[in-house]
């Protein structure tokens, strides 16, 4: 039951189009970064990074890559900190920087009249945070300008006693003060939050009472500009909390990270997904409730399925052990030694290369064009071969091509195998929960 914003609909057309304007303004993006309108219940979805967004960055290939590796390093610890995050109040371990890793973003409205907000797609987390007016210390920008509260009739902060204060993290109602704050403490930042509700519209459906963190205060170096949509499936998540109206259903199609467009697609409910997709089961991990585990079996390179001891594939929901499909990583990690047997496969089968280089976090680089074999992962009831576009990144000055995958850092999360999106770019991607399972299709979607 989507619901259709009909009195909202001429709006969004506007607003988009002034998102727009302001992205294609930015100093960075080139001219000609065009946007197809959003629609219905799907989200036109871009890379935070790409040349049209307005976080884009004009360093070189390498720093970029450098820095994205480095940014999915952030990334993994807080995909190992969901293990203690969970449930109740424990303190979030040093290191959760989710906020930190702007990789794919929807345009999205809030309040009322609806403001414009670009927000990071992330399949692994459950809050949505968001820049307010008045926070000290958020980034802003003029692309990214924070949700400014006094100018909605809608918003609402949430009182302490409240049910949804008691599923955010560190929840504190400070004398005098009867909102329900919060804060998260991550690596050297601290964030301080309260918690409030407003109306969130998203391509054509408007959803009311939306819980989200409304930014206060951040203290520390990198806290990005945008807020985030939690597509996870913990109790304070954009799917929990629009169960009723997506029936905890997505899709998306996430377009090349050099897409010039908001091309790629983000799909909510059940309406329009793909009938014909190969799917593999979902498995839920308690103590990591807002991940999406599957039982990822073998890896085969060429024609070879490699040689990988079944423990570093197998899903331990005590240890975190298995793999998760996860949209906020760029580039696919797997255990040591998945990751050892893949690359020494790939290796022996690439032809025509030279010797074997590194650059940045990727130990196997080639100068010069080669041939490299395919590499399919193998899931129960479901194959993906990757076409090369998925595994391989070349630099933009054309001599450098490296295996774009890596192995999980040591003592960080080494137990879990990550499907990042890199790998999952144009491909249809289907997260049905009332299914339980997760599919898989190719869809071009970069124009
Ligand atoms: C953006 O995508 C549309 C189709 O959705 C296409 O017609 C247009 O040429 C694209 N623009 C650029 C700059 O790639
Ligand atoms: C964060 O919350 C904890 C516990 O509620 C509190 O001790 C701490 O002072 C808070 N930090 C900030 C920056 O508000
Ligand atoms: C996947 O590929 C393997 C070997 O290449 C094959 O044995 C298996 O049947 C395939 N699985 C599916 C679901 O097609």
């Amino acid at each position: 039951m989507a619901m259709a914003g009909l009195p909202l609909l001429q709006v969004v057309v506007v607003v988009a189009a002034a998102v727009v304007a302001v992205s294609s303004g930015a100093t960075t993006a080139p001219a000609g970064c065009t946007a197809p309108a959003d629609s219905g219940s799907t989200l036109r979805v871009l890379h935070a990074f790409g040349p049209c967004s307005p976080f884009h960055s004009s360093a070189s290939w390498e720093d970029t890559v450098l820095d994205l590796l480095s940014r999915d390093d952030s990334r993994l610890l807080y995909l190992a900190s969901l293990a203690t995050a969970r449930r109740s109040f424990v303190p979030i371990a040093p290191g959760r920087q989710l906020l930190q890793t702007p990789t794919y973003v929807v345009r999205a409205r809030l309040g009322n009249p609806p403001q414009p907000l670009l927000l990071a797609v992330d399949t692994s987390s459950d809050v949505a945070w968001l820049p307010c007016s008045g926070c000290t210390g958020c980034p802003y920008s003029a692309a990214a300008s924070p949700f400014d509260t006094s100018r909605s009739i809608t918003y609402r902060p949430v009182p302490c006693g409240a049910p949804p204060c008691s599923q955010v993290p560190n929840p504190s109602c400070p004398a005098g003060s009867t909102a329900c704050g919060f804060n998260i403490t991550y690596g050297s930042s601290s964030l301080l939050a309260s918690l409030a509700q407003d109306s969130l519209s998203l391509a054509s459906d408007v959803v009311s009472g939306y819980n989200f963190g409304c930014l206060k205060k951040t203290t520390g170096p990198s806290v990005p500009p945008q807020g985030l949509l939690g597509l996870g499936r913990g109790p304070l998540s954009f799917l929990s909390q629009t169960r009723n109206i997506y029936a905890s259903t997505f899709s998306y199609c996430l377009p090349s990270f050099k897409s010039l467009n908001f091309s790629g697609t983000l799909r909510l409910g059940p309406a329009g997904q793909p009938y014909r997709i190969k799917t593999t089961p979902l498995h839920s991990n308690p103590h990591r409730s807002s991940l999406y585990y599957v039982d990822m079996v073998g890896i085969r390179v060429g024609p070879k399925v490699v040689d990988i001891p079944p423990a570093a594939l197998t899903f331990d929901a005590a240890t975190g052990g298995g793999t998760i499909f996860d949209s906020g990583t760029m580039f696919t990690r797997l255990v040591a030694p998945a990751y050892v047997a893949v690359r020494d496969e790939f290796r022996r089968r690439v032809r025509g290369a030279g010797k074997v280089t590194s650059l940045g976090g990727f130990d196997t680089c080639y100068n010069g064009p080669f041939v490299a074999p395919g590499i399919t992962f193998m899931f129960v009831g479901m194959n993906v071969t990757l076409p090369a576009d998925n595994y391989l990144i070349h630099s933009t000055a054309g001599s450098i091509t490296c295996l774009a995958m890596a192995a999980a850092p040591d003592n960080v999360n080494s137990v879990l195998n990550v499907i990042a999106n890199m790998q999952q770019m144009n491909h249809r991607v289907l997260f049905d929960v009332p299914n339980g399972r997760l599919g898989v299709a190719r869809e071009r979607c970069t124009f």
